[in-house]
């Protein structure tokens, strides 16, 4: 055993490890006994390193704040799209039975949330998905493009997981997109919510966003929705 110690104590000595160790504590500890000068040049030297360490824990605590507790923003990629669907399965089943039928609540998922659906926005019109994420948990997702007007661009999705709504985390994800589609050159963001959906229009309108238009559109299947168009000019 003792054998063992002396031969890995040799080793080390052996290597270049003290000498790595003595040029990193040279400063530190041999230096500011040459003279009080050098003492205080050696103090303000890691007063300031001493700053920069803080400066360094205090940004990290942000960082991890920020994805922890305010989530984290991600541009969606066509690989996403299959969890952004079964998301979207989970939100509408628990959110919307109050608002529209079990029947149509399928009829839609089917149509909107389809792979190739989803593709075929991606690809040919110019439709943008973004995953909200808290820690590494997907929660949430919305989605947004131009429209045949333009300067005009609409939010088509924004869907967050339950157990996380009604924290803010919605308002964040809505003016990432406001953001996002006014450096696409967005000049106004409309929107279509179901007139009955009153979380939803509440939190579109603490946003700044305002009814313009009231339609009902039928989607076959004996379906309708029943919308207002909501609207907001973005800076
Ligand atoms: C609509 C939806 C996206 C809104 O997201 P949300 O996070 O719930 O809404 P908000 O960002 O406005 O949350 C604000 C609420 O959180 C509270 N809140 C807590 N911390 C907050 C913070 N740091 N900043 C802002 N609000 C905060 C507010 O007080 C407010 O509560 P209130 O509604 O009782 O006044 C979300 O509810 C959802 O996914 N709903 C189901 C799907 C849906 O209807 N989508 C819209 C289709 S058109």
């Amino acid at each position: 055993m003792r054998h063992h110690f002396t031969r890995a104590l040799t080793g080390w000595f052996q290597g270049p490890w003290p000498w790595a160790l003595l040029a990193a504590t040279r400063n530190q500890y041999l230096l500011p006994l040459a003279s009080p000068v050098t003492a205080l040049h050696h103090f303000r030297r890691n007063h300031f390193a001493l700053a920069g360490v803080c400066g360094l824990f205090c940004d990290m605590a942000f960082r991890i704040h920020d994805s922890v507790v305010g989530g984290q923003i991600i541009r969606a990629t066509e690989a996403d799209l299959p969890v952004i669907s079964n998301l979207a399965g989970v939100i509408w089943r628990a959110c919307y039975p109050s608002i529209i039928t079990r029947e149509q609540i399928d009829y839609m998922l089917a149509r909107m949330y389809a792979l190739e659906t989803m593709r075929g926005e991606i690809q040919s019109q110019g439709i943008r998905y973004e995953r909200l994420l808290v820690g590494n948990e997907f929660i949430g997702f919305a989605s947004h493009g131009p429209t045949e007007q333009p300067a005009v661009f609409k939010l088509h999705k924004i869907y967050l997981h339950p157990d996380w709504q009604g924290r803010g985390l919605g308002s964040l994800l809505l003016q990432h997109c406001e953001r996002e589609a006014g450096m696409l050159g967005a000049r106004r963001l409309i929107l279509a919510v179901n007139k009955r959906n009153t979380k939803a229009i509440a939190t579109y309108q603490r946003n700044g966003f305002v009814i313009t238009e009231s339609v009902v559109t039928d989607i076959g299947n004996g379906f309708v929705m029943d919308d207002y168009i909501m609207a907001k000019n973005l800076p």
